[in-house]
């Protein structure tokens, strides 16, 4: 299995939905960044469920506890450890999935390649394993704060409800303001409206999530396999019920001429600059100063209450299937935040492989 990721800033995750507990190793944090409690709490308060009408209403408090690797305030340069301690977990609500994987989640392919597999909550397939994620990109933010970068996930569609494009400043603002985390209100509300529909339908809906990092310097990425853009698909294509990533202009490049969408150059305060950012503030896989921008597509949540059709792998048979557990009728509200801790550990990661921060001291050049 691979629990980790990152070359300099790495972070391990361990722990499934229905165990003891879930968390992240954080190694190569460099010393001296003033880390608390606080600022991981606060994101993963973002995650977490039971906050609103269009999240699953099981309620976790997902309570951090750092075991390690700061001292006095500050990071020491050893591993951080973050544990959530798992609380609400109901059992009995996952019992039928023994030999009745659900469709569409993870359920199947754990069963046939590992066979011992907790089926309670999906396991380490579960959306809860994404705490990990959260946990590794709050040190990684604040660590990209001391280089003046900025990062921000939110909500640009939701089924065939699309977001107007909104600046950095106007997403920042709006986000906080709508349980769907989508800068654009108006549109926000008829989102909403969509999800509790499709909630009451015993149906689920999926979207898109856009995130942007203001602030990253020229440079960043290691071409041929190691390119920026490689690395930030990855690691947002590995997060559950993501089918597809965009740097960019993505997909819609094709309905394009070279002419229309070619990013030109200009001076701008004796600084180069594009006057377009088609390409996502990414080109030959580097980062090329201009905002990073990256789009995910997020399948409907597969844990539906409406009737499917599954097999009995005990007995061979065919099998109906209505999950009637606590489950989120659109994932993307809560996966915003994810994809921008995913964002934040990959560039956290190259900004110290580049030499932007130093491996070991964060207060030496
Ligand atoms: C934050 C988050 C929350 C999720 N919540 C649920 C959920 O409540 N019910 C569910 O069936 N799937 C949920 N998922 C999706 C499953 O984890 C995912 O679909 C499953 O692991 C199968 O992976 P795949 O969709 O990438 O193939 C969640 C995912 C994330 C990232």
């Amino acid at each position: 299995m691979s629990n980790s990721i990152g070359e300099k800033f790495q972070i391990t995750t361990f722990g499934s939905s229905h165990g003891k507990a879930v968390g992240a190793i954080v190694d190569g944090c460099p010393a001296n960044l003033e880390l608390s409690i606080e600022d991981i709490q606060k994101e993963l308060d973002k995650r977490k469920p039971g906050t609103s009408s269009v999240t699953t209403p099981r309620k976790e408090d997902d309570e951090v506890q750092i075991l390690s690797g700061i001292f006095e305030g500050k990071t020491d340069g050893t591993p951080i450890t973050g544990v959530v301690f798992n609380k609400n977990q109901k059992s009995k609500d996952y019992s039928m999935f023994k030999n009745t994987p659900r469709p569409s989640h993870g359920d199947y392919g754990w069963m046939m390649k590992y066979g011992n597999y907790d089926y309670n909550g999906g396991g380490r397939g579960s959306g809860r394993v994404t705490i990990g994620h959260v946990i590794g990109g709050a040190i990684a933010k604040k660590l990209l704060k001391t280089q003046d970068i900025e990062i921000i996930s939110h909500v640009t569609q939701i089924g065939d409800v699309k977001a107007e494009p909104q600046d950095f400043k106007a997403i920042k603002e709006n986000i906080d303001k709508n349980p769907v985390r989508c800068a654009d209100l108006k549109a926000a509300a008829e989102m909403e409206e969509l999800i509790l529909t499709k909630k009451q339908e015993g149906d689920s809906v999926g979207g898109i999530v856009e995130t942007i990092a203001i602030g990253v310097p020229e440079g960043l990425g290691e071409p041929v396999f190691e390119r920026l853009d490689g690395d930030l698909a990855r690691i947002l294509m590995n997060i559950g019920a993501v089918k597809g990533v965009e740097i960019g202009l993505g997909f819609d490049v094709v309905n394009h001429t070279c002419s229309e969408i070619n990013d030109a150059f200009q001076i701008e305060d004796d600084k180069v600059i594009t006057k377009s950012n088609n390409s996502g503030g990414i080109i030959g896989g580097m980062s090329n100063g201009m905002p990073i921008v990256s789009r995910i597509a997020v399948k409907p949540t597969p844990s539906i209450s409406k009737c499917q059709d599954s097999v009995n792998l005990e007995r061979m048979e065919n099998e109906k299937i209505e999950i009637k557990g606590r489950h989120d009728p659109c994932i993307c509200p809560r996966v915003t935040v994810v994809a921008e801790s995913s964002t934040a550990i990959v560039l956290a990661d190259h900004m110290i492989r580049s030499g932007f921060i130093h491996p070991n001291n964060l207060e030496k050049k």
